[in-house]
């Protein structure tokens, strides 16, 4: 497959998410930490994903950035870096101390009682400036997307896709960000770690550790990598690139994560799958149930979230 193309450059078929290098129980110390992100260069990911909400006010993947673009500070030209915003804090660049500018800005989830007209008439002139390099929003509705499309040029979604979380190919989601050339970027692409045939039961995760309580299980993707000789990782992976190959989908780039330059080598490989095994792996997810949402009730009400429209904000005055 082509290469896909972010900010007129291309881009790796897969990315690097961050977050958990920075936001589990125990997360791995700075120096396997960028032994990690140092491999995902080097295999090639040159789209990151991190941002300040992934740990705490002293350690998030910011401080991360900068421990990793001070060793290496050629790197800084090679990567394009996604910092989401959180909805209620704004992102504080002197964490990067320089080493690295801002490549995308992302509104983490959409915020209700903000329209998303004033969001994107914001930062569209930042973009113009070069202040920042592009825009990208997360967990939006289709609506929202179009609405949004109609001020200025979204670069990036960023929501979840993967074997188990196939919303977005049903809501308008892809359809809209096909539409308005937008690329998908997809997160917790493996099923955040169940869909790898390594985790089995929530219950196997450390107490503290969020995936403890995603009500979710796997579906067995087993049997077709056993007989292709890959892993279940990069079969899932591959499922979720290989979405991008059908007609009304926009190109889908995943961002798997993880703190060992094993796996991140494995996630990082080209792995294609035919046609047929797509359609292999479609039926599969056409078969399974799956059981429970993706987050809590509490968080899930602020996905594929709609903003207040102008007219709504207008009459509240
Ligand atoms: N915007 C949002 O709301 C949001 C939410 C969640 C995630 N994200 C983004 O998406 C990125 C990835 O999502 P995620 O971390 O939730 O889930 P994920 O990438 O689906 O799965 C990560 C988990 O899978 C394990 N893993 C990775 N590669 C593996 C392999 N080849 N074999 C076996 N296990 C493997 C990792 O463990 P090891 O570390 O031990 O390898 C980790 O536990 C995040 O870093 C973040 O940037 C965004």
């Amino acid at each position: 497959m082509p290469s896909p193309t972010l900010l007129s450059r291309p881009i790796h078929h897969t990315g690097y998410g961050l977050m958990g290098l920075t936001w589990t129980p125990t997360p791995p110390e700075i120096p396997i930490a960028i032994a990690a992100m140092k491999a995902a260069v080097d295999n090639g990911a040159n789209f990151w994903n991190g941002g300040i909400i992934y740990g705490s006010p002293t350690y998030n993947s910011l401080h991360l950035l900068r421990a990793y673009f001070d060793k290496y500070p050629g790197d800084a030209a090679k990567i394009i870096v996604r910092r989401p915003s959180s909805r209620k804090k704004s992102t504080p660049l002197s964490i990067l101390g320089g080493t690295k500018s801002i490549d995308i800005y992302e509104t983490a989830r959409v915020d209700p009682t903000l329209p998303i007209e004033t969001v994107m008439s914001t930062l569209t002139p930042l973009k113009k400036s070069g202040k920042i390099g592009g825009i990208g929003l997360s967990e939006c509705s289709a609506a929202t997307i179009n609405r949004a499309a109609k001020v200025g040029q979204i670069d990036v979604v960023e929501v979840e896709a993967s074997l188990w979380s196939t919303e977005i190919f049903t809501n308008g989601v892809a359809a809209a960000c096909a539409q308005h050339g937008i690329i998908v970027a997809a997160y917790s692409p493996l099923g955040k770690g169940f869909l790898t045939g390594k985790v089995v039961a929530p219950s196997e995760f450390e107490e503290g550790d969020h995936r403890k309580h995603m009500p979710r299980f796997q579906p067995g993707v087993k049997g077709l990598a056993e007989r292709k000789g890959v892993q279940p990782s990069q079969l899932a992976l591959a499922w979720v690139r290989a979405q991008g190959r059908k007609g009304d989908n926009p190109v889908m780039v995943p961002i798997p994560g993880s703190t060992s330059v094993e796996r991140i080598r494995e996630n990082l490989a080209a792995v294609e799958l035919t046609d047929g095994e797509v359609e292999e792996l479609d039926a599969l997810v056409k078969e399974h149930t799956i059981t429970g949402g993706r987050y809590p009730e509490q968080f899930a009400k602020l996905c594929f979230g709609d903003s207040v429209t102008l007219e709504e904000w207008n009459k509240k005055g």
